[in-house]
């Protein structure tokens, strides 16, 4: 009991001291117990340093690099908006070239998630969204806007993030091989000529 309450009274005068000692002002850093990473060395904006040849310690980004914030009056091939609603139409030729180069980005980006068809069946969702991935062959995302998905692609919408990183071209292509999916998963036999209909009956 002694020795507590000694321990009580070191505490208490140790707790004092420490706490206590505000309000005193002093030109030496701040005793940081636990630092949290809140000082360390670091250069400022736009200081010199002698690390770099060109003496600047900002680095100028890397050829190609886009904002991860777009900046909407870079209008609509960037934002998918055309003053405050969604944009339909492609503001770029739409290519064959376009279209591969969309089922290729497509494919490393969208379907582990979405599925290869668009059905929201991706590998992923064995493991986890399992229903809560969108369905592109649905009447709503038949009917979404171009520009709508092109700016879900970079912003991202409920459980799915954005992908900032794809650039502009590359959003529109993948949403022309999307197109190209809903075509596919909602065609019916009367949309083929009848020329195809016999070769792809043919044994
Ligand atoms: C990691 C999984 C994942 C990836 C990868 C992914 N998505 Fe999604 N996506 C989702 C989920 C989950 C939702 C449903 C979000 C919600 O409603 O909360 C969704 C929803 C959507 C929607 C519907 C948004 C709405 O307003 O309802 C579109 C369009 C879409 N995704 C397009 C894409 C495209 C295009 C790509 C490829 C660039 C992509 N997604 C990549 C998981 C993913």
């Amino acid at each position: 009991m002694k020795n507590f309450l000694l321990a009580l009274i070191v505490v208490v005068i140790t707790v004092f001291v420490i706490a206590g000692w505000r309000g005193r002002r002093s030109e030496r850093p701040p005793l940081q117990i636990f630092p949290d990473m809140k000082a360390q060395p670091k250069y400022k904006t736009q200081a010199e340093t002698i690390f770099f040849a060109d003496g600047r310690a900002d680095r100028i980004p890397v050829a190609g690099a886009i904002p991860v914030e777009v900046d909407p009056r870079d209008g609509y091939r960037l934002t998918g908006q055309i003053r405050d609603r969604w944009g339909d139409g492609f503001p770029i030729p739409v290519t064959e070239a376009l279209m591969e180069r969309g089922r290729q980005r497509y494919g490393i980006s969208c379907s582990p998630c979405h599925g290869l068809t668009g059905s929201g069946d991706g590998v992923v969702t064995e493991y986890a969204l399992k229903g809560v991935v969108a369905n592109f062959n649905t009447d709503r995302l038949r009917k979404m806007a171009d520009g709508q998905i092109v700016w879900t692609i970079a912003n991202g919408k409920g459980q799915m993030q954005g992908y900032p990183n794809i650039s502009a071209d590359d959003r529109w292509a993948i949403v022309a091989w999307v197109r190209a999916l809903q075509l596919s998963q909602g065609a019916s036999p009367a949309d083929v000529s009848e020329a195809r209909r016999l070769e792809a009956t043919r044994p």
